[in-house]
Parts: C-alpha cells; sequence; structure tokens
C-alpha cells in the first residue's frame, strides 16, 4: 500500500528526528530529507517540514539550500529556524538580538485549523536568537508569545498563509515542553496536508512480511542475534515471514557480557520458539587472549573488534552464511546521515565493517526489515509480536561490552607531578561546600568540545544534598585543568591513599565486575528504578585504597537522549546504602563511588 508522507528537512542541531517520530504519532509516515536534495525527491510528499537549526537566518547562515521546494504545491511549515526561512522567502523580515529561551504563552489571535482542539493561550517552548519582525503580504500573525508575567508581547511566534498554504511557528512544537506540540503537528499533517492515517504498526507488519518473502523467495536469511533489541525483534518479523526453519541464528558469547546473559538470550529465543536452528558460540577464551596485556583502551577496543570479526567469519563460514541472506537489525537512524549517534561508526565496526558482510552487501544479498523504523518504533513492534516487555525496554549495551567497564592498567602513576598539583587545587574549590575532595591516580576518557580527553577523575567525600554535589562538579569542571569526571565516594569515611596496580583483563576480575554490574541493575529493579534511568555502566579501577583491597567499583547511571548528552541520574539514599553494603563487602573491593560527570566533559562509559 502506498501511504501519504510528509518530509522533515534536517537543517541540523537535532530537532529533525524528534519532529519525524512525532509525526509519525499521526500514523503518517515521515522521512528525513537533506537540505539539498532535489526537487524531484519532493514531489512524493503530501507535505514538507522544515526543521530547526544552529545556524543564523538573519545572517544568511545555512542558506543554500534548494529553494525550489516553495515552488511546490504542497503545504510547508516551518520551525525556528524554518519558520525564519518561510518568512524572508515571502518578503518578511529576520532580525538578529530578540531572542527568547524557555517557557513561553502563545497567545492565538484567530481560530486557525493548525490549533484546533486547543486553548487561546498554549504554553510553548522558545529557544532562539533570531526572530520575524514582519511578514510578507500573503501572511498574516496567527499567534503572539508573553515570556513572563509584564514582559513585551513577541510578535509572530505563529505565522500563516492559507492562499500559498505556508506556515511558520517560532517555538518548537516537537519538544515536550511545547504541552500540545503534538497536536499541532498532528494537525498540520492530517488537516492542512490531508494525509491519511494509515501508516501502522499493524501495516508495518504486513508490508514487511510481503517485503522479506519477496526477496527472500526460496531461500533463508542468517541473523546475527547478540540478544540486544533491534537484533531480537528483527529475528521474530523474519520467522513471521519465513517460519522458523528458514531462519539461523547465531548468539557469539565474547565472554565480555553480563551475570549469565549468554545463557538468558539462548533462553529467551527458546522461549520464542526461534531455536530451530540456533546457533551459539562461547568464544570467551578467544577474546581473553586477544586481550591479554592490553592496557590501552583503543588498543582494547581494537582488540574485541579484530577478534569479533575473526570469530564471526569462521562460524559464518562454517554455517554456510554466503547460501543466504544477511539479516541486521539495522534501524532508521543509522541510514541516513546525520542519524545515530556520534559513535554511530564504533557501534557498527562489529557488524557492519566485517569484510564478508561488506562482500554480501556489495552483492545485495543483506536484508534490512527494520531500516524505516526507530527505536521507539522497534519497540512498539516488538511488543506487538509478543516479545517480552523486559526484553524490549533492555537498557543500550555496548557491543565491546564489559570490555570498556573493566579498566586495565600498568601500574605507573606516571604524572605525579601534576597530581600534586590537581591535589590542592580541587581541596579549595569545594572547601566551602564543607567537601574533601582529591584526584584519583587513573585515567578515563572523556569528551571536551567535541573531541576526546583522556584524564584524571576528582572523588569527593562529605555529607551533601544532590545540588551541592552538582555544584561541587560543576565548580571543578570550571576551575581545574586536567579534570574530566567527578565522583562522590560512598562510603564511611575519604579515602588517605590511592595507589594505581597493574592489572589487564582477567576472567576473574570480569567475574567480579559482572556481580557488581549484577547487584546494581538487581538494585534498580527491586526500587523500580530501572525504566527511568536510561543506561548504568557499573566499572571496576585497579586501584588499591588506605593499603586495602584492589578494584574501586564505580556506579554511573545516566539520564539520556539518544546518547548524545546525558546527566547523571539521581538515586535513592536507601538504595547506595544497599550497595555499599553489598559491593564493598565483595573480595577485592576497595571502595565505591557515584559517577556524578555530565556528558560533556564525561563521556558514559569511561573507556
Ligand atoms: P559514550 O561512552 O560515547 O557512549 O558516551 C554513548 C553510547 O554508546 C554506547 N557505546 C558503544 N556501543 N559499541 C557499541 O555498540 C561501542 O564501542 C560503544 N561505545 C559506547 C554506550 O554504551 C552509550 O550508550
Amino acid at each position: 500500500m502506498q501511504h501519504d508522507a510528509i518530509a522533515v528537512i534536517d537543517f541540523g542541531g537535532q530537532y529533525a528526528h524528534l519532529i519525524a517520530t512525532k509525526v509519525r504519532r499521526s500514523r503518517v509516515l515521515a522521512e528525513i530529507r537533506q537540505p539539498e536534495d532535489s526537487t524531484d525527491e519532493f514531489r512524493k510528499y503530501r507535505g514538507i517540514i522544515l526543521s530547526g537549526s544552529p545556524a543564523l537566518s538573519s545572517f544568511g547562515e545555512d542558506s543554500a539550500y534548494n529553494k525550489e521546494i516553495f515552488e511546490l504545491d504542497v503545504p510547508i511549515l516551518g520551525f525556528c529556524f524554518g519558520h525564519q526561512e518561510i518568512a524572508k522567502h515571502y518578503g518578511g523580515q529576520v532580525v538578529n538580538g530578540k531572542q527568547e529561551w524557555g517557557h513561553a504563552d502563545l497567545h492565538l489571535t484567530r481560530e486557525h485549523p493548525l490549533f484546533a482542539g486547543l486553548g487561546e493561550v498554549e504554553q510553548v517552548w522558545m529557544s532562539h536568537f533570531d526572530s520575524v519582525v514582519e511578514v510578507g503580504p500573503d501572511f498574516e500573525e496567527l499567534g503572539y508569545t508573553i515570556l513572563g508575567e509584564g514582559s513585551q508581547p513577541h510578535r509572530y511566534a505563529a505565522i500563516g498563509s492559507d492562499k500559498l498554504r505556508r506556515y511558520g511557528f517560532q517555538y518548537h512544537p516537537e519538544v515536550d515542553d511545547t504541552l500540545h506540540g503534538d497536536e499541532m503537528i498532528a494537525n498540520f499533517v492530517l488537516k492542512i496536508c490531508g494525509c491519511a492515517p494509515t501508516w501502522t504498526m499493524d501495516s508495518y507488519v504486513t508490508e514487511q512480511v510481503e517485503k522479506i518473502r519477496a526477496q527472500v523467495g526460496d531461500g533463508s536469511v542468517f541473523l546475527l542475534a547478540s540478544g540486544g533489541v533491534d537484533s531480537t525483534v528483527a529475528a521474530r518479523l523474519f520467522a513471521e515471514a519465513l517460519g522458523t526453519d528458514r531462519l539461523n541464528l547465531l548468539h557469539v558469547d565474547n565472554g565480555l557480557m553480563r551475570k549469565d546473559e549468554s545463557a538468558q538470550v539462548v533462553e529467551m529465543f527458546r522461549e520464542m520458539g526461534l531455536d530451530e536452528n540456533f546457533h551459539f558460540i562461547d568464544a570467551g577464551e578467544t577474546f581473553l587472549e586477544a586481550l591479554a596485556g592490553k592496557i590501552e583502551p583503543e588498543e582494547k577496543r581494537r582488540a574485541i573488534g579484530d577478534t569479533f570479526i575473526s570469530v564471526f567469519e569462521s562460524e559464518a563460514r562454517r554455517l554456510g552464511i554466503e547460501d543466504h541472506l544477511l539479516g541486521q537489525g539495522t534501524i532508521y537512524p543509522d541510514t541516513i546521515e546525520t542519524g545515530g549517534t556520534k559513535r554511530a561508526d564504533t557501534i557498527k565496526t562489529h557488524h557492519n565493517r566485517v569484510p564478508i558482510i561488506e562482500e554480501m552487501i556489495a552483492a545485495g544479498k543483506v536484508i534490512e526489515p527494520l531500516a524505516d523504523l526507530y527505536k521507539v518504533e522497534v519497540r512498539e513492534l516488538g511488543e506487538m509480536l509478543g516479545i517480552d516487555h523486559d526484553m524490549i525496554w533492555r537498557h543500550p549495551f555496548p557491543g565491546p561490552g564489559l570490555g570498556v567497564r573493566l579498566l586495565c592498567s600498568d601500574g605507573e602513576v606516571g604524572d605525579a607531578e601534576q597530581l600534586a598539583e590537581i591535589g590542592p587545587a580541587v581541596s579549595d574549590a569545594v572547601a566551602s561546600l564543607g567537601l574533601e575532595a582529591a584526584p584519583v591516580p587513573i585515567k578515563s576518557v572523556g569528551v571536551k568540545a567535541d573531541l576526546r580527553s583522556y584524564e584524571h577523575p576528582v572523588l569527593f567525600h562529605g555529607k551533601a544534598d544532590w545540588d551541592t554535589l552538582q555544584t561541587a562538579a560543576g565548580t571543578i569542571f570550571k576551575t581545574v585543568s586536567g579534570i574530566n569526571r567527578c565522583l562522590w565516594n560512598l562510603t564511611a569515611s575519604m579515602p588517605g591513599s590511592f595507589r594505581p596496580l597493574a592489572a589487564t583483563m582477567t576472567r576473574q576480575r570480569l567475574d567480579l565486575l559482572r556481580e557488581c554490574d549484577f547487584l546494581m541493575m538487581d538494585g534498580l529493579r527491586r526500587h523500580e528504578l530501572y525504566g527511568e534511568v536510561w543506561q548504568c555502566p557499573t566499572v571496576l579501577v585497579p586501584v588499591e585504597i588506605d593499603g586495602q583491597g584492589s578494584e574501586l567499583c564505580i556506579l554511573r547511571p545516566i539520564h539520556s537522549e539518544r546518547a548524545m548528552t546525558a546527566t547523571a541520574a539521581r538515586l535513592p539514599i536507601e538504595l547506595l546504602a544497599e550497595l555499599r553494603d553489598s559491593i564493598t563487602t565483595l573480595p577485592g573491593i576497595s571502595g565505591l563511588a557515584y559517577d556524578l560527570t555530565s556528558k560533556p566533559p564525561g563521556t558514559i562509559e569511561w573507556e
């Protein structure tokens, strides 16, 4: 079935994906297009949305897009930068310096289909330096904002021309802080563009099943089943289309999984009835051999990636993969230019850069039934296909697994002089907040101004509320250089001395990390926080504290959207007390700390 669709032009700044997701909530397909795409590529759409941008319209930044789209006889709606470009194109004026930030009240000037079902005043979200101060002859003001009591009205917050079917919102309806943004977007898509809401998950399944059958013919599909959401949903969909006898699954245990995880993946596929051609290889020993003696984070990553390639190649050939189509759980953001996280390259290393897979892609032997879906839609599909709820809502887990959460060291302090300078500086920085502080003599990876950093963490100790801890972290990052993480000590007293220990990847250390990680995850579930926290790495750092133990354990619960940025998640004090009791009594643990660092300057993972 041909579905009505909307094009969302991506001017950058991460808004476009959010807009597309919101359009799709009205059961109308939305696709991301680039500003320079040809006019012909836009002809199949029933409407176009121009996203916001970090660029300044007033200075003509980013204005070299395909303006021929304005000749198309379909409705066009712009948000923020897109709104300003529409105003300018039709004779209006945009100036710099009339900014608004945060919540504002949108006062509607008249009834209009774009605002059908909404009140006369609506809460919207503003974030702009530029403003429209004049509109062209065919346009009218549909709404103005007042940012706070007593402030001057901000004109032209919503504009439109029913004659031209061109509209603009200065605010961002795609963010949740615009309370009825979803309704405004749905009104545009359904009432102004006249799209039929036919793009449902039911229809998606029906169409994909037909497509898979047509592409696979009498053949069969081979899929790597990591146990992650995407590959599991893809496996279920393939089974729906082809039956289990024509679906070959391979799960590789790299020895870097969570406690009992591979066994759970095997069991889950058995419960789903997908175990007919399910192959499992325990390659833990091979990975440990490849990691032996490796310390440097990137070297460890490369060893894990290379080993994955060789294990996959030998298993795939043994199972005769060339005879099958290769199924992949690739999702929509990975298929388009600006999508994915900055890590997209790294994330894909394992699956997509394996030479044997590249040969298959080149030969057209790859099939990706989730390539049109966002993660949230993959989850909806998974629920519809009857996959276990807990599986569908699992936290993301990195390809190199616990390999990036078990730090290694040669035991040398390395930069004792720099640490000697940092020590008094961090103590001074937080003394007025009633905290003690000291740098930890190991390094972890972080990100500053879009560049990788490899610097020391600081450990605070003292009674403090959450806001004080955040203030302390902010002060340290602002005033002391050479620091990319702030930790809060969870044991009874401030450590007197830290000594880095020589340590590499061993099964024993991995098992200890698995146990700590298990206790953390179990705690989140018991306190019903698993769904609220986006991800929660647990990390082991080879450091002796006050002459005791050999591993400092770090808890890193975070909130995030799509992993580009993150903030530390606040855990209840009762849970922290339980974790202190259970983790610090494990043999070898020297201390326990809570990572308070946002991203940037920290990354989510420590390596
Ligand atoms: P960072 O540490 O860069 O992580 O803030 C962002 C997100 O990406 C995940 N991550 C990875 N996933 N292979 C993966 O499949 C990797 O090499 C990798 N490194 C980081 C990380 O867990 C977080 O969700």
